[in-house]
């Protein structure tokens, strides 16, 4: 498979250049700066290199900077932002700080008409800046093919396939951006549009068995698509070597343990079924703070694996992690933690097993494809994400047995009323939350005073960002009415119109 590489020098959107380069067919795989030329030269068919924006300025003695040695590879670099200031300070150009940044929105003039990363473009376009430093003189035969008021040099080129923009191509607010990036990865890197995410399980479970080797391993199943895909992975990588958890933590959906019982009694997978519901609601008792919440339970997930991966030697912890799991933990370079996610900024700090995370560089919709390529029932596939922590931050405030009855019983409520009016694969999540609020109501003549339940039902592609789903008043309407009929605490349903960002799709 043609491969691109991006070396992630701590952008914000370093991991969306590789997104986009798979987007358009073309297998892209984000990678350390600290990454030697002589390991990339064994990557098998690697057609180009991506350095990635970054915060710092190349010229501080700590900032970032790959081995001078990669500059002598023979496939094109393209620099981005800091990797634009990169190439031009490694190869003997010039960068300073800027007297203002260049932030947002700026036109970008050709100097060059049809230059070779800058094929399509018209002589004006709209791109996307984020920087201060600058580059302000070019390095021995470059050229300069574009430039903006604020930054003359804005794309340079040599006739060594050595490129840099000092715009972001991989955000959308840049107009002509993914012609740019394909112009790069397509006509100037020759790369084949090989890369199809349901083809890269072959590559995953190879990759399992050089990190696993020997050793036994343990994997938490939640029955959502992540934990599956990630567990029939290592699954055909070890066989019996991996042992299948699920702990029933009380705050599952309606008739979750029984279906993953069933999902997983034909199959070769060994699963254990542990049910801790009074411990994890005994550890929650009085806590009202949603990261606290999120921490006591990946807490609790680990001491429970910890205690079962010693009782049958297991040395490994497999999870389902994904990307946007990872970026709202604050565990990239930049990002600010949004929610620990349970199983990455929600675990504890020292964790006696090796934990092994084999979809954490991949989307949902890439890692659903790959499911389905290992042929796991639609079911699941088409599952709505569950998160980790479960019902328990979708209770607002404290969460006590009854609560979690109210807001199990709505949720399926919603589930039910999308699947009957043909939504539920419309929508990436539809479910209920609990607010810890009571308001008057009227109920067979009598006066009411009862929690509310919030709807909430998002769509998107990635869980990077969500729209609330325009969903029919007469849907909305029957939610509500049967909420209010069948779950006695509830007096009155809200919907929640509000998007990612400014709010998560969760409510905690
Ligand atoms: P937010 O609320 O961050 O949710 O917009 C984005 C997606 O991530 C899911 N989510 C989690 N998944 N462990 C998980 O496995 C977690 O701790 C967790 N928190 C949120 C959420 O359900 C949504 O699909």
């Amino acid at each position: 498979m043609d491969t691109i590489v991006v070396m992630d020098f701590g952008g914000q959107y370093s991991h969306l250049i590789g997104r986009r380069i798979r987007d358009m067919g073309v297998y892209a795989e984000v990678i350390s700066p600290r990454r030697t030329k002589e390991s990339l030269e064994k990557i098998d068919d690697l057609r180009g290199v991506i350095l990635s924006g970054g915060a710092a300025s190349v010229y501080a003695d700590d900032s970032p900077k790959p081995d001078r040695e990669i500059l002598d590879l023979k496939v094109p670099i393209l620099g981005i932002c800091y990797g634009h200031q990169l190439l031009a300070h490694m190869t003997g150009g010039k960068v300073e700080s800027g007297d203002v940044g260049e932030y947002g929105i700026s036109n970008l003039s050709l100097t060059v008409p049809n230059s070779e990363l800058l094929r399509g473009l018209n002589e004006q376009e709209e791109v996307w800046m984020n920087h201060k430093d600058r580059v302000v003189s070019m390095p021995e035969k470059y050229s300069v093919v574009a430039s903006t008021e604020s930054s003359p040099i804005a794309a340079f080129a040599n006739n060594s396939g050595r490129y840099g923009v000092q715009f972001h191509p991989e955000v959308t607010h840049t107009s002509k951006g993914e012609k740019v990036l394909e112009n790069f990865a397509l006509s100037i890197c020759e790369a084949k549009r090989d890369w199809d995410p349901s083809g890269l399980a072959p590559k995953l479970v190879d990759r399992a068995k050089d990190y696993i080797g020997t050793r036994k391993a343990i994997i938490g199943l939640s029955g959502g698509v992540d934990s599956t895909t990630a567990a029939r992975i290592v699954g055909k990588a070890i066989g019996n070597d991996l042992t299948a958890i699920y702990v029933d933590t009380g705050l599952m959906r309606q008739g979750e343990t029984n279906s993953i019982k069933s999902t997983f009694e034909n199959s070769d997978l060994e699963l254990i079924v542990l049910d801790r519901e009074a411990e994890f609601l005994e550890k929650l008792e009085g806590v009202k703070d949603p990261e606290e919440k999120r921490k006591i339970i990946g807490n609790t997930f680990i001491e429970v694996f910890t205690e079962k991966a010693r009782s049958i030697g297991a040395e490994v912890l497999v999870q389902g992690t994904i990307y946007s799991d990872i970026i709202e933990s604050g565990s990239t370079t930049h990002s600010d933690t949004i929610k620990s996610h349970h199983n990455v900024g929600g675990l504890p700090e020292k964790v006696d097993l090796d934990i092994y995370e084999p979809l954490k560089d991949l989307y949902k919709d890439e890692v659903r494809q790959i499911g389905k390529s290992l042929g796991l029932p639609e079911e699941i596939i088409n599952r709505h994400v569950f998160p980790g922590p479960g019902l328990a931050i979708r209770i607002v405030g404290e969460v006590t047995p009854k609560r979690v009855e109210i807001v199990r019983h709505a949720s399926n409520i919603v589930e039910n009323e999308l699947k009957s009016a043909g939504l539920y694969e419309d929508v990436w999540m539809g479910f209920a939350v609990l607010l810890p609020v009571k308001s008057v109501g009227v109920q067979g003549d009598l006066r009411s005073y009862k929690y509310p339940i919030a709807l909430r039902i998002v769509e998107s592609e990635d869980a990077m960002t969500a729209n609330f789903a325009r969903i029919p008043f007469k849907v909305l309407e029957s939610m509500s009415t049967r909420i209010t009929n069948e779950i006695d605490r509830v007096n009155r349903v809200l919907y929640d119109v509000s998007n990612k960002p400014p709010a998560t799709m969760e409510w905690e």
